[in-house]
């Protein structure tokens, strides 16, 4: 964020105003004064004084997406001390939480937040959020089983709901397949599959409604756009 949006959204002057009282020598970001108009800073871990008095936002909600690698746990802490997405996100905030769960395999895409409204809203079965993965599964798939993984498959005794299933392609045995569900029971795609007799070797997270993964690398995080935001709480 600009230092003088900054600046001007813990109240302390307006953005001109914020200006102004960069170039005066009155801004220290990091113990570190200052004087150029269009700093950028990282709101969430840089501290900014002005007048040698250290501000801070009144409040502003997080929200991240991770593309999270395999081999990690999706909470903020783990009793068998594996490693867990946080350990990918350099925002130190202690209110930060992962949306709903990925499995210990698979990687992609998980938003981190500290908005308990948008968790809710993400995960409450009823709202029936579109979550799309890309699956990777060994051999060919027969059209009556992608058909069973459309039309729902029991899993704990109750059918799943109707899912959107796209074949991507089939090379040296494996098929890649494109599933879009819009429930969230614990290992949901990989149960599918298993279901019909089909082997996942990889599973990637692509998609949750709208907001995509895009090429954000293996472990790499980012901040959601206003844009991103708004699109996510309008779902
Ligand atoms: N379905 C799965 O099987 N695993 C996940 O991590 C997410 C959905």
């Amino acid at each position: 964020m600009r230092l003088n949006k900054y600046i001007a959204e813990c109240g302390v002057a307006s953005r001109r105003g914020a200006d102004k009282l960069i170039t005066e020598g009155k801004v220290k970001v990091n113990n570190k004064t200052v004087t150029t108009l269009g700093t950028e800073i990282n709101e969430y871990n840089d501290t900014v004084m002005v007048d040698e008095r250290k501000i801070a936002l009144v409040r502003r909600d997080i929200y991240i997406v991770l593309n999270k690698p395999k081999g990690c746990v999706t909470t903020v802490k783990d009793d068998k001390g594996r490693k867990t997405v946080m350990d990918y996100i350099s925002v130190k905030d202690k209110r930060l939480f992962p949306i709903g769960r990925l499995d210990y395999d698979t990687e992609g895409l998980v938003i981190l937040t500290n908005d308990g409204d948008l968790a809710y809203k993400l995960t409450h079965p009823s709202n029936e959020i579109p979550k799309t993965y890309v699956a990777k599964v060994e051999g060919t798939l027969a059209e009556a089983d992608i058909a069973k993984l459309r039309n729902g498959v029991p899993l704990d005794g109750v059918m799943t709901h109707r899912s959107k299933v796209k074949i991507l392609g089939e090379e040296e045995g494996i098929t890649r397949v494109e599933i879009t569900i819009y429930e969230g029971k614990n290992r949901q795609v990989r149960r599918m599959f298993e279901y019909i007799g089909a082997n996942v070797i990889f599973l990637k997270r692509t998609k949750i409604g709208d907001l995509k993964l895009g090429g954000l690398g293996r472990g790499m995080s980012r901040y959601l756009t206003d844009k991103e935001i708004d699109i996510l709480k309008r779902l």
